[in-house]
C-alpha cells in the first residue's frame, strides 16, 4: 500500500542524507514548537530578506512559525544537497513559489506549515505540492465551501452526517491546495478548477482538473496523517513511484529519539 495513504502515515526515522531518487516524493514532518531561545539563535542564519518578512509578519506566533518553518525548509535540503543551510539562496516564481538558485540539477520542493506541524515535500522529477491544515471549528465551512469548493463538492459536504463535516471540508481544503501548490500557482490556479474526493475516510483522488478528463487522471494526491488535529495531503502530476515519509528530528521535534546535533 502506498504508505501515504489515509489514515495512517509511517514518519519514518533516521532521515536519509542525499537526494530522493528519481520517482521519489520524500515528504518530511516537523514540529514548531522551538523553546524561544534556539528559535532567536536560528532565526540569525536566515537570509536579509527572510528576515524583512519576519519583520512585516505582526502577531509574534506567526512570526516564530515562519522562523521555524524557513529553519527546517533549510536544513533539510542542505541535508538533500549536503550543502551548508545558511548558505542556500532562494528565489520566488511570479505566485511566490520559492525555488532554489544556482543548482546544477533541478530539485522540486513544497513547504506548508499550520499550528505547530510544518511538512515539506521534496522530489527530483516532478513539481510537488503539501499542504497541512489544522482542523479549526470556528471558521465559516459552509460561507469557505460555497466561495473556494466546486458545486458538487459542496453537495457531498452537505449530504454528511454533521459529525464528519468539518473533518471532510479540510481534506477537501488539503487535497485541493495540495495540487495547487504543486502546479505553483496557489490560489490563483483556480480552487474550483480542480475537484477532489470528499469523504475525509476514503483515499484522495483528484476528480476534475482544469484541461478535461485526461488531466485528472494524470494528477496524483493522497492524504498523510500528520497528527491529531490536523489534515494534510501531497500531490504530484503524476503519481509517483514511491513516497517515503520522515520526522526531522531536532529541536523542533522534542518527541524524537534522537540528539539535536546528530543532524545538521
Ligand atoms: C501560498 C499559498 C499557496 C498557500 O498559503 P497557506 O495555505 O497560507 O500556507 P501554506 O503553509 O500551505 O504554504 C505556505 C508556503 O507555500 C509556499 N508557496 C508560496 N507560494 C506558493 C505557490 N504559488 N505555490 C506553491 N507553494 C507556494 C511557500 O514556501 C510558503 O511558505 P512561506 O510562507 O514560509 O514562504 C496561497 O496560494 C494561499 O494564500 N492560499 C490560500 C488558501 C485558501 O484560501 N484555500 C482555500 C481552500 S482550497
Amino acid at each position: 500500500m502506498n504508505p501515504c495513504q489515509h489514515p495512517t502515515t509511517p514518519w519514518l526515522t533516521p532521515p536519509p542524507a542525499g537526494l530522493p531518487v528519481a520517482g521519489e516524493i520524500h515528504v518530511w514532518r516537523a514540529g514548531l514548537d522551538w523553546a524561544p531561545d534556539a528559535l532567536a539563535a536560528a532565526a540569525a542564519s536566515l537570509s536579509p530578506d527572510e528576515r524583512e518578512r519576519v519583520a512585516r509578519l505582526r502577531l509574534p506566533a506567526h512570526r516564530d512559525a515562519f522562523v521555524a518553518a524557513r529553519i527546517f525548509l533549510r536544513r533539510v535540503l542542505a541535508r538533500c544537497l549536503d550543502a551548508d543551510a545558511a548558505a542556500l539562496r532562494f528565489g520566488t516564481t511570479a505566485h511566490g513559489k520559492p525555488y532554489l538558485v544556482e543548482l546544477s540539477a533541478p530539485l522540486h520542493f513544497n513547504l506548508a506549515h499550520s499550528g505547530s506541524v510544518a511538512l515539506l515535500a521534496v522530489a527530483v522529477d516532478a513539481t510537488v505540492g503539501v499542504d497541512v491544515e489544522r482542523v479549526r471549528i470556528n471558521l465559516d465551512l459552509d460561507g469557505i465551501a460555497r466561495r473556494f469548493f466546486r458545486s458538487e463538492e459542496s453537495a457531498a459536504l452537505d449530504a454528511l452526517p454533521a459529525a464528519q463535516r468539518t473533518e471532510a471540508f479540510f481534506a477537501v481544503w488539503t487535497r485541493k491546495e495540495a495540487l495547487l501548490k504543486a502546479l505553483g500557482k496557489g490560489i490563483a490556479g483556480g480552487v474550483d478548477r480542480y475537484g477532489v474526493t470528499v469523504d475525509p475516510g476514503s483515499p484522495a483522488r483528484v476528480l476534475a482538473a482544469a484541461g478535461g478528463p485526461g488531466e485528472a487522471a494524470r494528477w496524483w494526491v493522497a492524504d498523510l496523517a500528520a497528527g491529531p488535529g490536523y489534515r494534510a495531503a501531497v500531490a504530484a502530476p503524476a503519481t509517483p513511484g514511491r513516497v517515503l515519509t520522515w520526522a526531522w528530528p531536532g529541536p523542533m521535534d522534542s518527541s524524537s529519539s534522537r540528539a539535536p546535533e546528530e543532524i545538521p
